[in-house]
């Protein structure tokens, strides 16, 4: 069992949230303000043991709130098991999914075909994809403490077991084929060689770097990565496994989504700040874009062939684009809306596609920088939550469904 303190992004957004607009809910005990009903005081023992209970109040679906049961156990959570029927029960009745706004479905040139396979272990919440070069599609299943290895072809999973409370959340191969990994739960980072899913773990040097978060491969092998709420960046030499760890200059900037472009200077999109920042793998400088708006909370970033900057602002609804030449910023608002939150996105095709992920359901978007034209699908069965993307060999987006614990294949099938 894990009841270690969790501080995870989403948890700090729901604390922040609360106390700006109910200042008396922070005071309180923790459940206080929660529904009466059978199930409620093993909810208020039990739900605020690893992170805030009011996060419960996001609301869920009953399909919904039958999977964070199951992710919960997953992870340790110490439910009784012949409590977990009035558990849920209570919690389908008192926290029902909140309003979200409809996707917007938009026409346009482009023919996909969306492919989805539901992942092994129940409720393992797939938080990243990655496209391996032999065309498997792995994932981090967080909850699950395992990465898994499916093959499109014919469907098969392989998982592989990591230490408990890993939490792995990154996810990268290497040129040698061995899968690199966050494990944002027990501050380390971690390689599993396929082969003979041996796991080496490299700790975090600083106690302060607690939740290594993205990861991304420069040029010269280097493997770096994002630590959110430690508010670091790190880089880790496969070489010798020493680990650096780079403190940005702006306090809380919370280092998010992280990608190398074609000249080898690393970028990350600091969640907090808002700022984009760029790293010097050389001189380890860092040099920070501000956005324009201070509420936005860019979470997600993918290089275009021109080496200008894409990301997400999941707090305002926007698609964004830095040029790191000029600093000059532009914004196009998201298809389904400013409640929309653009989440997991990449570059590929000539076109930015991501996730809108708080649209009903979720949607595909993909927006061409020639035309600056917006096309939007879907997710068939809703999506729930694409956290993160990636590209396959064929150029084709692939994502991690989290909540519904499935992941997929956006087939681009060119022009209509
Ligand atoms: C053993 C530790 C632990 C306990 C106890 C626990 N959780 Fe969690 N919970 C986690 C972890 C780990 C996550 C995922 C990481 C994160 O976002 O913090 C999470 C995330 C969540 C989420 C967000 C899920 C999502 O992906 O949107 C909800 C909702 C949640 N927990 C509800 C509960 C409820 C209800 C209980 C009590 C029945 C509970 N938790 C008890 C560890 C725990």
């Amino acid at each position: 069992m894990n009841c270690r303190r969790l501080s995870s992004g989403i948890a700090g957004l729901f604390a922040a949230t609360l106390a700006a607009t109910d200042p008396a809910t922070a005071q309180q005990q923790p459940g206080a303000d929660f529904p009466d009903g059978a199930g409620k005081s093993d909810v208020v023992a039990i739900c605020a043991g690893c992170h805030d209970i009011n996060r419960l109040k996001a609301g869920y679906t009953v399909e919904g709130w039958h999977t964070v049961m199951r992710m919960m156990q997953n992870f340790g959570a110490p439910i009784p098991s012949d409590r977990v029927t009035t558990i849920t029960d209570y919690l389908i009745k008192s926290f029902p999914e909140g309003p979200r706004p409809a996707a917007a479905l938009i026409e346009g040139p482009v023919d996909v075909n969306i492919k989805e396979w539901p992942v092994a272990t129940p409720g393992s919440r797939p938080h990243d994809p990655l496209a391996a070069r032999d065309g498997s599609l792995w994932y981090t299943g967080q909850l699950a403490n395992e990465l898994g290895r499916l093959d499109p072809k014919t469907g098969e999973i392989k998982e592989y077991p990591l230490n408990p409370s890993t939490g792995p959340h990154g996810l990268k191969e290497d040129k040698s084929g061995s899968i690199w990994f966050t494990g944002n739960f027990s501050s380390v980072i971690g390689k599993l060689d396929p082969k003979t899913g041996k796991v080496t773990e490299y700790p975090m040097p600083d106690p302060a770097a607690k939740d290594p978060h993205s990861l991304a491969f420069d040029h010269d092998g280097i493997l770096w990565f994002t630590v959110q709420q430690g508010n670091r960046i790190g880089r880790l030499d496969p070489k010798n496994g020493e680990v650096k760890l780079l403190t940005p200059p702006t306090a809380g900037a919370r280092p998010y989504g992280i990608e190398v472009d074609s000249k080898n200077t690393i970028y990350v999109v600091e969640f907090g700040a808002p700022k984009i920042a760029a790293i010097d793998p050389k001189t380890l400088a860092i040099r920070e874009f501000p956005l324009p708006d201070p509420a936005a909370r860019p979470r997600r970033l993918a290089i275009g062939p021109d080496d200008t900057i894409w990301y997400s602002d999941f707090a305002r609804g926007y698609l964004g684009h830095l040029d790191p030449a000029n600093g000059q910023v532009k914004e196009w608002a998201s298809p389904s809306g400013p409640k929309s939150q653009p989440y997991g996105m990449v570059f590929t095709k000539g076109a930015v596609w991501y996730s809108e992920s708080a649209a009903k359901p979720n949607t595909i978007v993909r927006f061409d920088p020639k035309t600056e034209k917006f096309q939007t699908w879907a997710i068939p069965g809703g999506g729930d939550i694409v956290r993160n993307m990636d590209v396959n060999r064929d150029g084709e987006p692939v994502m991690a469904n989290s909540l519904v614990n499935k992941v997929g294949l956006i087939e681009v099938k060119g022009a209509k």
